[in-house]
């Protein structure tokens, strides 16, 4: 069996998301599609999913030209593929999604669906309970749903579009244990990343896509550094962090004790200084957000002390803690710190802290006109949220933070952006650092916290496991410690 993509093309407007890709994938393989963000990745694997069509070009499997005008089509012929949130319907149970769009034309019986999905779950070493509603599973347990559900559909060819965002490191293992045993069956496992290492650790053959393009393809392993060079068309040149004298400490927590949902931080303390960028490392939900929200004053602690500047802020609300100076940029951009169907003008009318009655909407739109200038957002001031892209958001967010801010809570603030977003938003972190403000951020991606961060907190099953400055450890280290284990 062979997957043989030729010659696609696919456009958006001006924008060629796939210009003229021509692929082969023999049998068995784990290939990688890595590309930075807005390479073309996900366009090309909808079109061999069939939730697009191309322009042009074919699709071919086992010398079979495919008809792929729908994922019925795609599923039918053989290609399935998970999605970068995996498609669940989360107020149906286990069963009744695994039953959706049966094989076959015969109608089975909940029994025997349930009997097929125990059987097919189990081959792949996974467990479900088929009455559990679908909402209360882990994304990693939802990707195992859709793995299992598109087996039994009989799949030949698996895409995973970007399947690692959103799981912890421990589903991340299962999931490429999981990928390494469907190509050792025979299938054909196209992984799409925009993370290097994780190709690296995975696939057996890669090709890379640079503007809708493939600019290169290989046997694994590559030099890292020829597939950042393939990814980004220059070597990336890693600058040493500058060192910035630390000034007074700013934020003080004596002796907290947070809950939130199942963490349980307890006795926690920790005093940053003005200028001081703290990097909390850890496996999601650890206790990472917890800190954030609790310094926030979005979660109030049980017990313990919290002070900026000397002032307590314990008991504080949210709103007090931002007429402190703190603010927080949450992670989930739109759902927290964006309004849906509100422009650009409007957030920045918002974010100010001008309480006139009057909106003069001739100066907002001014100030919006500035903002988008100085942030470089891709946008104008009518732009509504959503319409932007993740970068542009970010950007957006960013260009909403006050001046004085003495302390900076930031949660994944580079997650999902392409590099250059990404390094734009730290260019202006850094800026308010040198100010004097202080940041604490969380973040999954140890190259940014060894990179920013004065310090790091590794937090581990809800507790700070250990505390290291960013140049006295590496990436190394870090692994063991946000699993829970000391470097030996
Ligand atoms: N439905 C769409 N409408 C308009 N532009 C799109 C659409 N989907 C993707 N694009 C554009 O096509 C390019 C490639 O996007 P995508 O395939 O999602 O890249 P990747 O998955 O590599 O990040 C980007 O410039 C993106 O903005
Ligand atoms: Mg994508």
């Amino acid at each position: 069996m062979s997957l043989e993509i030729r010659d696609i093309y696919k456009h958006f407007g001006p924008v060629r998301a796939s210009d003229g890709v021509s692929i082969t994938i023999q049998e068995g393989s784990l290939h990688g599609i890595l590309g930075e963000n807005g390479a073309g990745k996900s366009t090309l694997m909808k079109i061999l999913s069939g939730f697009y069509s191309a322009d042009s070009g074919e699709v071919i499997l086992n010398g079979d030209v495919l008809d792929l005008s729908s994922p019925a089509d795609a599923i039918a012929a053989g290609i399935g593929m998970l999605h970068q949130d995996p498609l669940v319907f989360l107020p149906m149970t286990v069963l009744d999604n695994f039953a959706l769009g049966s094989p076959g034309t015969v109608r089975l019986d909940r029994t025997e669906v349930r009997k097929e999905l125990e059987r097919v779950s189990s081959e792949l070493g996974f467990e479900f309970d088929p009455s559990r509603l679908a909402r209360s599973l882990t994304i990693g347990e939802r990707q195992q749903l859709s793995i299992t559900r598109l087996m039994w559909l009989g799949a030949k060819v698996l895409i995973f579009d970007e399947p690692t965002t959103g799981i912890s490191a421990t589903q991340r293992l299962q999931l490429f244990d999981t990928l390494r045993k469907l190509a050792e069956h025979g299938l054909i496992v196209l992984f799409v990343s925009h993370k290097l290492e994780e190709v690296e650790d995975l696939c057996d053959s890669v090709t890379v896509i640079r503007q809708g393009k493939v600019v290169y393809e290989a046997e694994m392993p590559v030099p890292a550094e020829t597939l950042v060079e393939k990814m980004f068309g220059k070597v990336f040149v890693v600058q040493g962090r500058e060192a910035v004298p630390l000034g007074q400490p700013v934020l003080r927590l004596a002796n907290i004790d947070l809950k939130e949902d199942t963490t349980h931080l307890e006795n926690l303390n920790l005093e940053v200084a003005s200028g001081e960028v703290v990097g909390l490392a850890g496996l999601e939900g650890s206790g990472q957000r917890a800190l954030l929200r609790a310094c926030a004053g979005l979660l109030e602690p049980a017990s313990g002390s919290l002070e900026l500047d000397g002032v307590s802020l314990t008991k504080a609300s949210y709103r007090g803690h931002l007429a402190a100076g703190v603010h927080y940029l949450p992670a989930g951009r739109l759902e927290e710190g964006l309004i849906e169907g509100i422009s650009i003008t409007e957030h920045l009318v918002l974010a100010s802290d001008d309480s006139t009655f009057f909106i003069d909407w001739k100066a907002a739109r001014k100030v919006a006109e500035t903002e988008i200038e100085d942030y470089s957002i891709k946008g104008t001031p009518s732009s509504s949220a959503e319409d932007l892209s993740g970068g542009n958001q970010q950007r957006l967010l960013l260009s909403m933070i006050p001046d004085e801010v003495k302390l900076l809570l930031l949660e994944h603030p580079t997650r999902g952006l392409d590099v250059e977003s990404a390094a734009y938003v730290w260019t202006r972190l850094l800026a308010r650092r040198a100010e004097g403000t202080s940041v604490i951020f969380a973040s999954a991606d140890l190259d940014e916290l060894l990179r920013y961060s004065d310090r790091i907190v590794v937090f581990f099953a809800g507790e700070v496991f250990a505390v290291r400055d960013a140049s006295g450890t590496d990436g190394e280290e870090l692994g063991y410690l946000i699993g829970g284990k000391e470097r030996v």
